[in-house]
């Protein structure tokens, strides 16, 4: 466990809130979460400078891994001994798992509050509830089909930013040619898993995806299309390089940063780095859609869940950490830093930048079309355990030299099966 320091931060969360809040409660509260890189930092302290600007403590509880995979085991064995945390970063479908076990706090009168009904988009708000009950307060919205790119290296190669799969391929073999790498990436599972959804919502549209990998309809998982997606998901790792396997999805990005490789496939999170190194969108690098998918959106909505707890003023601590995430003035600073935007409706985004923007605006455009989509690779389209299985193969084929892809839907369809 690390401690922060959050004094700069502090100062300015306090300022945000208003002095009128800073009442001492002198309350703790153990938040485990996986933000650990240079922008994840950066917003896991903005969060720490929240909660002890209103008086209470705050006790790290990070473990690093991106994706979270490594957070959420140890969350389970914390709890199993009967130990949990106040607070740990869970999203999506495995809320109502968490729920279910009997562990997490009713957060009702604090969304009461401040109405959070009226507040969150509504499919989102569903989400955080069970039975009704809210039991999680949501931090951001990312999204997750973006493609960053390097505009020194694209002109080198003398290439625009694509956006269909072909152009991706003409891009990345004038990059390649170029001497350099096309596509920056990590080889762990989720890093590959993440590719491997925007393959399938560029190859083959909102509809197919939301058959194929929300609703894990058999007939579409084994289909031409899914074949396609498949075929067109190895050949992108023709364009990665060989020191890819296990590298950490953020020094994948610093590739980016640093000219050394043309592109990364990733959500906003991958925002926050080039913002940490001092970077400005537009210039220093830039945000397109991942290819093929400009008029469609995977979300990806951080939240904290709250487990029940015995210590009365660590249970009020608790509720104004619930309070204080959904506040305004940490919405807009926490999501400054961690790349996505705020999940608070009717927000000011005046201080945010034009990927943010554009982030903002096709939200609202692709919900309104029906081609707003939960992100799978990240915990918010199917249970943990289709999630893992699906995981898992699309990961095995990605790393396989003899897999076909009908070897690959056939087991696609049985992982989907998982429970
Ligand atoms: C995502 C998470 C993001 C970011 C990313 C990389 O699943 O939602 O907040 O942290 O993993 O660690």
């Amino acid at each position: 466990m690390r401690k922060f320091s959050v004094k700069p931060l502090q100062a300015a969360a306090a300022l945000a809130l208003g002095s009128t809040m800073l009442l001492a409660h002198a309350g703790e509260v153990e938040v485990l979460h996986w933000w650990t890189s240079g922008g994840e930092a950066k917003a896991a302290k903005a969060l720490a400078a929240t909660m002890q600007a209103k008086g209470d403590t705050w006790k790290d509880f990070a473990v690093a891994g991106g994706g979270g995979d490594s957070a959420m085991t140890v969350l389970k064995s914390r709890v199993v001994s009967g130990n949990p945390p106040s607070a740990a970063q869970i999203k999506g479908p495995s809320l109502q798992d968490w729920a279910k076990e009997g562990v997490l706090a009713n957060l009702d009168d604090v969304a009461k509050a401040d109405n959070w009904d009226a507040n969150l988009p509504k499919a989102i708000a569903d989400g955080l509830k069970y039975k009704g009950h809210y039991i999680a307060a949501p931090v951001n919205v990312h999204r997750v089909n973006w493609l960053w790119v390097n505009p020194e290296v694209l002109k080198k190669a003398n290439v625009k930013a694509p956006t269909t799969w072909a152009e991706f391929f003409t891009a990345a073999e004038a990059i390649k040619k170029a001497g350099l790498i096309p596509l920056a990436h990590g080889g762990q599972s989720w890093q590959d898993f993440t590719i491997f959804e925007d393959v399938a919502l560029g190859v083959g549209g909102a509809d197919f995806y939301k058959k194929a990998l929300v609703q894990l309809d058999p007939a579409t998982l084994k289909s031409a299309k899914m074949k396609e997606v498949l075929t067109t998901f190895k050949k992108v790792k023709d364009y990665t390089d060989k020191n890819a396997p296990g590298r950490d999805w953020n020094l994948a990005t610093a590739m980016v940063i640093r000219g050394e490789a043309g592109m990364q496939l990733m959500g906003d999170w991958a925002k926050g780095e080039f913002i940490a190194a001092g970077k400005t969108p537009g210039k220093d690098f830039e945000c397109v859609a991942a290819p093929g998918t400009s008029k469609a959106y995977t979300y990806n909505v951080d939240s904290f869940a709250m487990f029940q707890l015995k210590n009365e003023a660590n249970i009020k601590a608790q509720k104004n950490l619930a309070g204080a995430i959904m506040s305004p003035a940490f919405q807009e600073l926490f999501n400054l830093n961690k790349g996505s935007i705020p999940v608070r409706l009717n927000m000011n985004l005046d201080k945010f930048d034009s990927c943010a923007k554009q982030s903002s605006k096709d939200f609202v455009e692709t919900s309104k079309a029906g081609s707003l989509v939960p992100s799978i690779a990240h915990g918010m389209a199917v249970s943990s355990a289709a999630e893992g299985a699906i995981k898992d193969v699309v990961s095995q084929y990605w790393n396989s030299e003899k897999d076909t892809p009908e070897q690959v839907m056939d087991k696609l369809v049985s992982a989907a099966k998982a429970k």
